[in-house]
């Protein structure tokens, strides 16, 4: 059994990191067009690298929660037959051991330098810093609005040739993950959203509900069903 699972800011709510278009959420307190995309950074850089200072911070501020743990314990049982998608730049997932993670919006502990390279990163960052290796300038490893997300062919191939997809805590408005159902629906994928509220997708299975109770759930009856696969 192929598994492919894409998620979104609401699993990581109930560890304390703020969604993006929930009340309160980070969209509220700034215009996406001033801290996310290329023009914001051009046009105000100090102001970009302050909001993702902000939120790099707060990462030691919030743990995992048995939402990530589940799905970690899903790729345990099921390796290369499974990938996990994140738009999400937080390191959660990350700190529940994953191999088969994919963060298609970037990396909040990561750096990129004028060339596209790489590079971790776990403090603040400014404009004064350069890259060790180029010395150029350094930004957010984020996908900006406008920018292309990471990692896409090689999501595109899994989500046509797996046997189940799972969007958990994603609004479905952003586009190309917002896509992702259609592609696994049409090719043959049983789709199951788990969201605190039915976003329209096209899903065979809508589980509404906190993904903190409802993942671990959901991911025991698979594991159930793999087992028997197995025999
Ligand atoms: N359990 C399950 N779902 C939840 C929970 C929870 N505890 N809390 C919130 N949600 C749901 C909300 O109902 C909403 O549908 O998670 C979804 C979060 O939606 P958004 O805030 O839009 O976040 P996301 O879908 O990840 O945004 C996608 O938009 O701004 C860009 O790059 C940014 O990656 C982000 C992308």
């Amino acid at each position: 059994m192929r598994v492919c699972v894409l998620t979104g800011a609401g699993i990581s709510a109930e560890s304390g990191v703020p969604t993006f278009r929930d009340a309160g959420g980070l969209w509220e307190g700034h215009r996406v067009e001033d801290v996310a995309t290329p023009e914001g950074f051009e046009r105000d850089p100090v102001c970009v690298y302050r909001f993702y200072d902000e939120r790099r911070k707060s990462l030691g501020t919030v743990e995992p929660n048995p939402a990530h743990h589940a799905l970690a314990k899903l790729e345990a049982a099921l390796g290369e037959d499974f990938l996990l998608v994140t738009q999400n730049i937080d390191d959660l997932h990350d700190r529940c051991g994953h191999v088969r993670l994919r963060h298609m919006h970037g990396e909040l502990l990561a750096a990129r330098n004028e060339y596209g390279d790489v590079l971790p990163w776990r403090d603040d960052l400014g404009e004064s810093d350069r890259c060790p290796t180029t010395g150029t300038r350094l930004r957010p490893h984020v996908v900006w609005f406008g920018e292309m997300p990471l990692h896409m062919l090689e999501i595109e191939e899994f989500l046509s040739s797996c046997d189940v997809f799972c969007a958990i805590g994603t609004s479905g408005l952003v586009y190309p993950a917002a896509g992702f159902a259609s592609i696994a629906f049409h090719a043959g994928a049983h789709c199951v959203e788990i969201n605190l509220q039915a976003t329209g997708g096209p899903f065979h299975e809508v589980r509404t509900g906190a993904a903190g109770t409802m993942v671990p759930a959901w991911v025991d009856e698979l594991l159930t069903e793999i087992d028997a696969e197995h025999g």
